[in-house]
């Protein structure tokens, strides 16, 4: 089922590991039973599941922002541990349906806060940051188009233009995974294919891992090289988009939902 990418070596490290990984809140909810899969480098992956599935556990998971408390998660060769979280997760993109951006700080400082991870000491706490960061930042804007909003507060931009501000801020990291967690559910569908666009090229030209949340079928079977689908915490689906049936739907969203949303939907094949 792991089809490798295109243009990477089959010996390649993986991008993401789990072994038996399963995510319990405090208090009692098991959000994830344990489960096992391997991400190839350069893979674009749709996860997809209905409300509560887990989708956003396991994307919390990977970078550690949410503790396995089973199993072993492995990024690009690293086991993830409280001594390797902070390499991790300056290597690891992570992309919002809300943002996540500080709405009165202009855009340059939103993506600048991308390079943050990877410097230490009191010039970053203070948002002094060297050059170096500022051509870095700026390329990252350039990629994604508002080179000439970058001293414009954040919160003055459109949803749209606030989510490239988002993966400008993601590609300032310059990841080797970006994690994307329902990145276009507060976008219209004209909006929602240029973010998804854009993820798509910088997996493509770039090479990144790409593991994203998506609720449109239409848009998995456009993007994704591969599915996989939660219910209820666990393993329901891995596989190709073509194998995304209505069956399949079925399973996952129940059999109203995949009369609806089978086939194409939203932007499917625009
Ligand atoms: N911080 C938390 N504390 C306790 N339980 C949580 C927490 N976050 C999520 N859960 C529970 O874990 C389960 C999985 O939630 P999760 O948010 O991962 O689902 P999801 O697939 O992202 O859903 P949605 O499509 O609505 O975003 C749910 O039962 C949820 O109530
Ligand atoms: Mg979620």
């Amino acid at each position: 089922m792991d089809r490798p990418a295109i243009g990477m070596p089959a010996t390649a490290t993986p991008s993401v590991v789990l072994r038996g990984v399963g995510t319990r809140y405090p208090g009692g909810v098991t959000a994830l039973e344990p489960l096992s899969l391997t991400i190839p480098a350069g893979q674009f992956v749709a996860l997809v599941g209905a409300s509560g599935a887990g989708k956003s556990t396991l994307l919390r998971t990977l970078n550690g922002l949410v503790p396995a408390t089973s199993g072993e998660v492995v990024i690009d060769g690293i086991t993830l541990s409280r001594s390797t979280l902070r390499a991790i997760r300056a290597r690891t993109g992570m992309i919002f349906q809300q943002f996540n951006l500080v709405g009165r700080l202009n855009v340059m400082t939103n993506v600048l806060t991308g390079r943050l991870s990877h410097r230490r000491g009191l010039a970053s706490l203070f948002h002094r940051f060297p050059r170096e960061d500022f051509d870095i930042a700026h390329e990252a804007l350039d990629r994604v188009g508002l080179t000439d909003k970058a001293w414009e507060r954040a919160d003055r931009l459109s949803g749209g233009q606030q989510q490239r501000v988002g993966i400008a801020r993601a590609l300032a990291q310059q990841p080797r995974l970006i994690l994307a967690d329902e990145p276009v559910a507060s976008l219209d569908p004209g909006t929602s294919i240029e973010i998804l666009d854009l993820l798509a090229a910088i997996n493509r030209r770039d090479g990144v891992t790409i593991v994203v949340s998506l609720h449109q079928p239409g848009y998995v079977r456009r993007y994704a090289d591969r599915v996989i689908g939660l219910k209820r915490g666990a393993l329901a689906f891995d596989g190709p988009p073509e194998a995304m049936d209505d069956a399949m739907l079925a399973t996952l969203y129940g059999a109203d939902a995949a009369a609806t949303s089978g086939r194409g939907d939203v932007g499917a094949d625009a």
